[in-house]
């Protein structure tokens, strides 16, 4: 037996009891005589004592110790003369009798204490010291509690978890495949799944009409700090149902999830179209925590002779509240903020509403007094408030003003990660023109159904199609996101030709799935939250990575095992994959 206890358990009510406990040395201090060890583990730290006076030969024993040694110990329980009342143990001590030194360990890269002297990439490359302290802990003991409470209510609406393959067939759509090269069938490869879409399909065909999967998802695509090559959904999916169904079923997962993890409960989410998304906020997951709606002021602000408006297709504002105070300086600072190349703004033009009731702009020579006030009262802005324009091509200019708007709420502390304001953005557009390859994508993905009012301008204006395809977005986040499918083959066939499929590419791409509509296939519906991103929403944290246990970096790399690496020849040969010859 290495214990009787664990370090985080111990307290007044068990003093005298003679214990044993194990785990890593947190840090060893000497007091003349005396020798305190904290002694660390998964559950909390426990004080050990040694005295000089009692066991001389243990006590030296002890003053060997170095930090993140692994020992177990005997001893009793004693009241500490001086408590430390900021952890559940610290009105206790072990008065040790008894001590056995496990293993050793190297001093160890950085401090494991909740504040690391650590940068990120040697915690990285060092993850098993870095899981060690309490923070990234925390948060993969929140991540279990979410897993958890998920199964937990999933399972009591009846879902059923079911595992769907990895080793899959590479398609065309979405993001990039990670393949892998199969060494039985000579030159073929698998590709792993970007989501497991068609089979949760699959089930509803055969019956399993409520299933869910807490499951591994692959993407080939470029990283951030919200996206991983290998992620985790809670993926969902549900037969003879209709989107209210899909949308409450889920509103009540992440309510269910927000009371027992954060204690927080909602009212009904609100709900807001795409259009009316992309109109106030430039965004299809705005953030709702604060106001500042765009103003729509094209009308008002062309053919007045200043050629840049004149010249957009729109000119959009917003109000930035008691702002009129910022100086030039911080002005010029919104400006090189909008012109960096990621956002690409040609420039910005601000209005200050002063506090004496006039108006001062960096286009006053073409706007007088008259015409700004009439800006200020389209938007609502008040004397102290400041008015931020930008203009150009319609969709350009909102994901611009997106972009100034989040940054403007992050400036005025309008972001506070302990408010959650969840909405459900509806009625999406189903095809995405691609300028590039000139012709339709899927916004979503070919399986989502239109909305049946608008499928008869499939033909003539595909691009007007609005699916019945939904998103949830928390604090500007997009968690999840998911459809209502088409069951009918004759329209799942048609959505691949509008997709630029040809018969023959339909079928050898998505064959099994049309074969599979002609065997009764019910309504069907469902929806995939992105896990590691409500994690990361429920820590208080933007970026996912914290809450993997294994994360990989941002060039897609595992820095502790060092992958991706080569393979060697004879792997390569095995797999029939040619080697790449170096041309000189
Ligand atoms: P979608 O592609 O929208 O839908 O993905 C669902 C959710 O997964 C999360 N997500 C990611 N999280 C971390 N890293 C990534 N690289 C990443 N990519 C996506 C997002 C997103 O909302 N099969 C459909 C779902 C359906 O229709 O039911 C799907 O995968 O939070």
């Amino acid at each position: 037996m290495y214990r009787t206890h664990n370090n985080g358990e111990l307290r007044i009510a068990h003093l005298n009891e003679k214990v044993q406990l194990c785990g890593w040395v947190q840090r060893t201090k000497e007091f003349g005589g005396l020798t305190f060890v904290d002694l660390r583990d998964r559950y909390g730290i426990t004080q050990l004592s040694f005295n000089k006076v009692v066991n001389e030969e243990l006590c030296n024993r002890a003053n060997e110790l170095a930090r993140e040694f692994v020992i177990t110990i005997k001893g009793k329980v004693v009241e500490r003369e001086s408590k430390n009342l900021n952890i559940p143990t610290g009105e206790i001590e072990i008065e040790v009798s008894e001590l056995t030194v496990l293993n050793k360990s190297k001093l160890p890269p950085f401090t494991i204490e909740d504040e690391t002297d650590g940068g990120e990439e040697l915690r990285m490359q060092y993850r098993y010291l870095d899981l060690r302290r309490n923070p990234v802990k925390a948060n993969l003991e929140l991540r279990h509690r979410m897993s958890l409470e998920t199964r937990k209510y999933l399972d009591s609406l009846k879902f059923m978890e079911v595992e769907t393959p990895y080793l899959i067939k590479s398609t065309p759509e979405g993001a990039r495949d990670f393949v892998v090269p199969s060494r039985i069938n000579d030159g073929q490869f698998y590709a792993l799944p970007q989501s497991p879409q068609t089979f949760k399909q699959l089930l509803m065909v055969s019956g399993y009409d409520r299933y869910y999967q807490i499951v591994k998802c692959f993407r080939d695509e470029d990283l951030r700090a919200d996206r991983q090559p290998e992620f985790t959904q809670i993926d969902c999916e549900m037969a003879f149902v209709e989107q209210e169904d899909v949308l409450s079923t889920f509103e009540g997962l992440v309510k269910h999830l927000f009371q027992e993890i954060k204690d927080v409960s909602f009212e009904k989410f609100p709900r807001m179209t795409y259009a009316e998304a992309m109109e106030k906020y430039g965004s299809d997951k705005p953030d709702i925590r604060f106001g500042m709606e765009f103003v729509d002021l094209t009308n008002t602000t062309q053919n007045k002779g200043f050629k840049i408006f004149d010249e957009a297709e729109m000119v959009v504002g917003i109000v930035a509240k008691g702002c009129a105070n910022y100086s030039r300086k911080q002005l010029d600072k919104l400006t090189d903020f909008v012109k960096r190349p990621q956002i690409g703004a040609k420039g910005l033009v601000y209005v200050k509403c002063n506090d004496d009731g006039s108006y001062k702009s960096s286009v006053d020579k073409f706007y007088d007094q008259n015409a700004l006030s009439d800006w200020a009262k389209i938007g609502g802005a008040e004397s102290g408030d400041l008015i931020l324009v930008l203009s150009g091509g319609t969709e350009t200019t909102r994901k611009q003003m997106n972009e100034l708007r989040l940054h403007m709420g992050d400036e005025l502390g309008l972001r506070d990660p302990n408010v959650f304001k969840p909405l459900w953005i509806t009625d999406f557009p189903l095809l995405e023109w691609d300028d590039d390859h000139e012709r339709y994508h899927a916004m979503h993905h070919p399986f989502t159904s239109p909305k049946p009012e608008d499928i008869h301008l499939i033909d003539a204006e595909p691009g007007k199609v609005r699916a019945n395809a939904y998103d949830l977005a928390i604090n500007g986040v997009e968690v999840g996101g998911g459809s209502i499918r088409i069951h009918d083959r004759e329209l799942q066939a048609r959505m691949f030709e509008l997709l630029g499929f040809s018969e023959e590419e339909a079928k050898s791409q998505f064959g099994f799935l049309l074969n599979a509509f002609e065997y009764g296939a019910p309504p069907h519906g469902g929806i995939a939250f992105g896990f590691d991103r409500l994690c990361a929403l429920f820590g208080g944290s933007d970026s996912i990575r914290d809450f993997i246990a294994f994360p990989k970096n941002n060039n897609g790399r595992d820095v502790m095992l060092d992958a991706p690496a080569n393979i060697d020849e004879q792997q390569l040969e095995e797999l029939s994959i040619a080697l790449r010859l170096e041309v000189s």
